[in-house]
């Protein structure tokens, strides 16, 4: 087995999954990507060459994908409308993408027998509550809060059916929040930290207190590969990195890490419907195929990304102004 197609290749965790992939297999890679507002080309520029090409398109296209599932041996599917705030405020590309796209590919991979592995969120068993001594594990229920997430339970819900009804060589995983390079700064982290680098002051939304588990995007990688190497045919594996943290944690550390006085942020309205906590339990994914995330320290690798967003700022600058303006007309 050494072609693969993944989709999705230009957005956040694509982007680092396609570098590690160039970097520790020997694969040959087409990157399959639309290039929306969250899709960078420059993010995968690199690399691109002998091992690794690009294909502009929609995962929807079901000619496209076709063609590309038949010279392929494996799919690893990251593509995806990917924000909770944007999904509360346009849900149609949620269900084109999320579930009609997930449609199409599952499709072709079934008439052609190829091997599938399907990218999920945590977000589709809903929330716990901050007092849970429990955490999710695989056969917990799925309980989506959100149009983005309902529309991810809906894909992860296809492919299972695909599984047992056509015999789809197929894997999932579902993984908690990633931080790190590439990362598009409509999201918490890159957002406040992209906000100190451009005099603006950090938002929290409501109180702060909502927590978050926190994975480095390298360590979804490579439990990913392992999942595509190594994972039972069927089975749906957890990832997650023991990172739990509320949001005014994840600040503080950022806030410190940049020398900024502690209370430098504003309070903003909160989320609708917004998730209380995300806690991953890993065991499966530790004890059936040996992984262990290498990134122990969060505030090391915090302190990376704040280096990476203040060297890339070509890569980042030109969205700035349209993601705050988007923000402040809800009051965040
Ligand atoms: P992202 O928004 O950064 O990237 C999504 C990519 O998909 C972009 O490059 C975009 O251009 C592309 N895309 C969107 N619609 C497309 C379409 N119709 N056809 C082809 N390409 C299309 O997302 P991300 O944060 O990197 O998330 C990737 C995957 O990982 C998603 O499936 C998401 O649900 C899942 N996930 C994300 C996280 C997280 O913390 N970000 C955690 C767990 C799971
Ligand atoms: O759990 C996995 C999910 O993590 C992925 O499936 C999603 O694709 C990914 O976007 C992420 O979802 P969240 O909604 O948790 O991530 P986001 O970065 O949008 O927000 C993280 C937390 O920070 C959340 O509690 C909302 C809060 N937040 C967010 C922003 C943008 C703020 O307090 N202020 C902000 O400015």
């Amino acid at each position: 087995m050494n072609r693969m197609l993944i989709t999705g290749g230009a957005g956040f965790i694509g982007s680092n999954f396609v570098h590690h992939v160039i970097d520790n297999t020997e694969y040959h890679v087409t990157v399959l990507d639309a290039l929306t507002y969250a899709g960078n080309q420059s993010s995968i520029e690199s690399i691109l060459g002998d091992r690794a090409v690009f294909v502009h398109g929609n995962i929807c296209d079901s000619k496209l994908v076709d063609r590309l599932i038949a010279e392929t041996d494996v799919v690893v599917h990251f593509a995806a409308e990917s924000h909770n705030d944007n999904s509360l405020n346009d849900p149609r590309p949620f269900v084109d993408t999320n579930i009609v796209g997930t449609f199409t590919l599952i499709e072709a991979a079934r008439r052609h027998g190829t091997r599938f592995h399907h990218i999920s969120t945590d977000e589709v068993y809903g929330d716990l509550e901050l007092d849970d001594p429990g955490r999710f594990t695989e056969s917990s229920p799925y309980n989506p809060s959100s149009p983005y997430s309902s529309t991810k339970a809906g894909s992860d819900l296809l492919v299972r059916a695909w599984v047992r009804s056509f015999g789809l060589q197929a894997t999932l995983s579902n993984c908690s929040n990633n931080y790190g390079p590439f990362q598009h700064i409509e999201k918490f982290i890159p957002r406040q930290i992209t906000n100190v680098l451009s005099g603006i002051r950090p938002k929290l939304y409501g109180t702060g207190n909502n927590v978050r588990d926190w994975i480095h995007a390298d360590d979804h990688s490579a439990a990913v590969l392992r999942i595509v190497e190594r994972g039972a045919i069927g089975e749906t594996y957890l990832i997650g990195a023991d990172g739990e943290k509320s949001n005014l944690e994840v600040l503080q550390i950022i806030l410190d890490g940049m020398g900024q006085p502690s209370d430098s942020f504003d309070f903003v309205t909160d989320r609708p419907g917004h998730d209380l906590r995300y806690a991953i339990d890993s065991t499966k994914l530790r004890t059936d195929l040996e992984w262990q995330p290498r990134y122990t320290s969060f505030a090391e690798g915090i302190a990376a990304t704040i280096d990476w967003y203040t060297e890339h700022r070509t890569w980042w600058e030109n969205d700035k102004q349209s993601v705050e303006e988007f923000y402040s007309a809800q009051g965040q």
